[in-house]
């Protein structure tokens, strides 16, 4: 055996091998650096990239949304079902339901080749946005509406959530937003996805088990909970004697920190202009202000820096989204870097089998319930 090691959280492990992403200098993509990708690229440019390893041609492009676009429809039965869905239940957890069941439709379900993956994953992509938008209207008690041919999936995403076309700064900050949550290396939900295909089990029992990772408060949840730290501090006024109240309260702050970038998560620094930008045209520079306080106190007391979800929230926020989408946006977007890990996982499969350190008692006799 070799020698024993271990490390809570999994903290600094190298726990596989990867050629879809880096955090080392700056988070980059297949090589390019999510700056580069967010300032010139479009969201399907990058899904392609993640899931092929390389940028689109124009022609491939063209083709990419073609079958994204023919991949849209949601079988009815699906929709029938997330009607019946209590009320009550998160958009996170019909999304989880939705991806589970979309198994059940899908053609290729039992063919776990890297090509029917690439397929499965671009219908996930395309499917998974339909899915969040009906399931938000019909709560509301209205009917979805279907996806239009000829829009990206960013304004396709507002179109039917809003049924009224977006501005083009709304667009635009929704296609950057996905682009930066695309992929990540290996967070919680990635690793999860890899472990469940690690079993040869298929993709979409890879990206159901994620979606369900992701929804912690302490990984994608957070950007959910970004709103109610801006809304407890109420007033930019407030916002110095809250923060510090709350640091000395050994509060978690939702949006800062993170387990690998301890100076800054690039991210958040890039989307932060665009938050900006999108403040000032919606009217809500005090909100950046208020924003800037705390980061501003956070990183003086305790040296943590935000990460994306503090930017995102606002963002989000901004172009009235509601809360509670906030977090399956994120699946949206992150269905491409999963399906490319869980791709990657399989043409390379070892099975993800750790061991654990026992803490339980010492090897004892068995003894007859009667003298128990
Ligand atoms: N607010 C206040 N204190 C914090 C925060 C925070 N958000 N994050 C970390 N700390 C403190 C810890 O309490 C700890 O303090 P201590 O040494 O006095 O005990 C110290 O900073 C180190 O933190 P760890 O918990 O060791 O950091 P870890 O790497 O385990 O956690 C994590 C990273 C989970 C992201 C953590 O920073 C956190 O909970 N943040 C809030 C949730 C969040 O924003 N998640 C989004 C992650 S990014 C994403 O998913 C896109």
């Amino acid at each position: 055996m070799p020698e024993e090691i271990y490390s809570p959280g999994l903290e600094g492990v190298i726990a596989g091998e990867t050629a879809i992403s880096t955090v080392a200098g700056g988070l980059s993509y297949r090589g390019y650096s999510i700056e580069d990708l967010a300032r010139n690229c479009c969201f399907e440019e990058v899904a392609y990239l993640l899931l092929y390893g390389e940028l689109p041609n124009a022609e491939q492009l063209d083709d990419f949304y073609k079958r994204l676009e023919a991949a849209a429809e949601v079988p009815a039965p699906i929709i029938d079902a997330v009607r019946k869905i209590p009320a009550e239940a998160s958009a996170m957890d019909v999304l989880r339901t939705g991806a589970s069941m979309l198994a059940h439709w899908d053609p290729e379900i039992n063919n776990n080749s890297h090509d029917a993956n690439i397929r499965k994953a671009e219908r996930l992509l395309a499917q998974l946005p339909v899915i969040m938008a009906a399931r938000h209207r019909l709560k509301q008690g209205k009917e979805p509406v279907d996806p239009e041919s000829g829009r990206s999936l960013a304004d396709n995403c507002l179109h039917m959530l809003f049924r009224a076309d977006p501005t083009p700064a709304h667009t635009k900050a929704m296609d950057v937003s996905l682009i930066l949550y695309a992929e990540h290396e290996f967070n919680a939900s990635t690793f999860t996805s890899r472990v469940i295909v690690s079993t040869l089990a298929d993709l979409h029992s890879g990206i159901t088990g994620a979606i369900g990772a992701l929804k912690g408060p302490l990984h994608g949840g957070a950007n959910e909970k970004v709103m109610d730290v801006l809304k407890a501090v109420g007033k930019k006024e407030n916002a110095e004697t809250w923060i510090r109240a709350a640091l000395a309260r050994k509060e978690k702050i939702m949006g800062f920190g993170h387990r690998v970038y301890k100076n800054g998560d690039p991210r958040a620094t890039y989307l932060k202009e665009l938050c900006n930008e999108l403040a000032k045209e919606t009217g809500n520079e005090d909100l950046e202000i208020t924003a800037d306080v705390i980061q501003r106190v956070i990183w003086e007391e305790k040296k943590l820096p935000p990460n994306l979800d503090w930017p995102s929230g606002r963002l989000y926020h901004y172009m009235n989204l509601p809360v509670e989408l906030y977090t399956p946006l994120f699946v949206l977007s992150r269905v491409a870097g999963w399906s490319a890990h869980i791709i990657e996982q399989l043409d390379n499969n070892r099975l993800i089998r750790p061991r654990a350190r026992y803490t339980g008692p010492e090897r004892r006799t068995w003894k007859p319930i009667a003298s128990r």
